[in-house]
């Protein structure tokens, strides 16, 4: 009997994938599909596939072709595969002709015809209205959410925002943008959602307006800098039927999202301490500005606070700083809080060296995240027998802004108002902390 392997993702399943399958079988007596797990194809970058794993192996199984089904979860997996069921041909379409001759060594490789004119993207795309996407601010993280969003299908960037309209124009010419505008009310008119990346004391206003005009909204941190605006917002975002998100990258990370799963379900037992910290030594002029909100907590805070409430929730009972200040910023902060059953500190450094690792402690053991942890793409869980510990590896493409676009153009696309991967309730709390800081309360300054 003659075996033949096929892989893909088969989403929103075509012609094109019936073809394929067809012609493969066709090549032998037997037909063995291997179909992409969700997170398999995340970490390969495919990030907006529609079906879920277990709707893609059944669109594969009604085609009444497979033999047999097998999921594919990790790379190299094809050669296993080829030795443990005995296959004779791999066969794969024309789009990836010469990727796989490496199998050669272990059975016959074989390129069929890909179907001209149709594919899963284009199917994903048809389906889906196109987000015109404005950008407000025009500074390096403008930079890079333009350069990530190539990555992300469904949005098309057509308008930017700077009071300066100058600085807009060369931003606009460097990236091909469309249309350029120094006032949000006009801005406003030309999107359908907004990315808020200008200075922190202008999220509010800028976030608020846009939201009364009927446009979905992800803003960057700090989201703001006081409680009751963080929760206006939101409100007004639930009544208004818009999708409102906290820009914080670290939250949509495939390492970070997993990280959160595993120590849910117990892993490393009961948390008992978050550590975390974040340290430049090559904080931006702006960073340091006091008339800019400018400092370590509102630069940086909300990604310590990110895992901290994750893990142990937002209801604290206590929480302190030290600050070691320079110009009215704190160039240096450390901060503790205490839970009724747990402890969490961070430090943030700007100008001041620190380690960016995170650690959550555990009573079964721990994890550990080396820096920079707010990028993560790897992770160690750790034990007293070091025999059991684990390492845990990811991808964190290109500047990690993909996955935070993705996640908001797939809630405005399913219209969902939960934030999957960092309640509201939590941003809000976040905004909370900012706003303790800012009271002075709590507050040790150090010369
Ligand atoms: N395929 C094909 N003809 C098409 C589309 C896909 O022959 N028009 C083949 C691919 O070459 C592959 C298999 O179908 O062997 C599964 O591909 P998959 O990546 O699931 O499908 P695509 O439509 O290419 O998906 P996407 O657009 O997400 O890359």
């Amino acid at each position: 009997m003659k075996k033949v392997i096929t892989y893909g993702t088969y989403d929103l399943l075509h012609q094109g994938h019936l073809n394929l399958l067809r012609r493969a079988k066709a090549l032998g007596d037997y037909l063995i599909v291997g179909v992409t797990t969700d997170n398999f194809d995340i970490e390969r970058g495919k990030l907006n596939v529609r079906n879920n794993v277990m709707e893609r192996i059944k669109a594969v199984v009604d085609t009444g072709l497979a033999d047999q089904i097998i999921i594919e979860e990790y790379v190299g997996q094809k050669i296993d595969d080829i030795q443990k069921y005995g296959v004779d041909i791999f066969a794969i379409g024309s789009d990836w002709e010469g990727k796989f001759d490496y199998l050669k060594e272990y059975c016959e490789v074989v390129y069929l015809p890909r179907t001209e004119g149709v594919s899963s993207t284009q199917l994903r795309e048809e389906s889906m209205p196109t987000i015109k996407l404005g950008i407000i601010g025009t500074g390096s993280i403008a930079e890079r959410m333009v350069l990530e969003s190539k990555y992300v299908s469904g949005v098309e960037l057509t308008a930017v925002l700077n009071p300066n309209i100058s600085e807009a124009k060369i931003f606009a010419e460097k990236y091909g943008i469309e249309n350029v505008y120094d006032n949000i009310e006009e801005f406003s008119k030309a999107v359908s959602a907004a990315y808020v990346a200008s200075p922190h004391l202008t999220h509010y206003c800028y976030t608020k307006y846009l939201l009364q005009q009927g446009k979905h909204v992800l803003n960057e941190l700090p989201f703001t800098l006081a409680e009751n605006e963080a929760k206006e917002l939101f409100d007004l975002a639930y009544a208004q039927k818009l999708i409102l998100m906290d820009a914080i990258k670290t939250a949509y990370s495939p390492a970070f999202r997993h990280l959160i799963t595993l120590v849910k379900s117990g892993l490393i037992g009961d948390v008992v301490d978050v550590e975390a910290a974040q340290s430049t030594l090559e904080p931006t002029p702006r960073k340091l500005d006091a008339s800019m909100a400018g400092g370590g907590m509102t630069e940086d805070a909300d990604f310590s606070l990110l895992p901290i409430m994750m893990l142990l929730g937002d209801n604290y009972n206590s929480i302190s700083f030290v600050s070691k200040m320079k110009n009215g910023v704190d160039i240096y902060t450390r901060c503790m809080m205490t839970y009724h059953n747990a402890t969490a500190s961070f430090k943030i450094g700007l100008g001041i060296k620190t380690e960016g690792d995170l650690v959550i402690s555990g009573t079964k053991g721990y994890l550990y995240v080396p820096a920079p942890w707010w990028k993560p793409s790897y992770f160690e869980v750790r034990f007293e027998d070091a025999t059991k510990n684990k390492k845990y590896f990811y991808s964190y493409e290109g500047e990690g802004l993909r996955y935070e676009l993705q996640e908001f153009v797939s809630n405005i696309f399913y219209g969902r108002s939960q934030n999957r991967h960092l309640p509201h309730q939590l941003t809000v709390s976040m905004a909370k902390v900012q706003e303790i800081y800012k009271s002075g309360e709590h507050r040790i300054i150090i010369e």
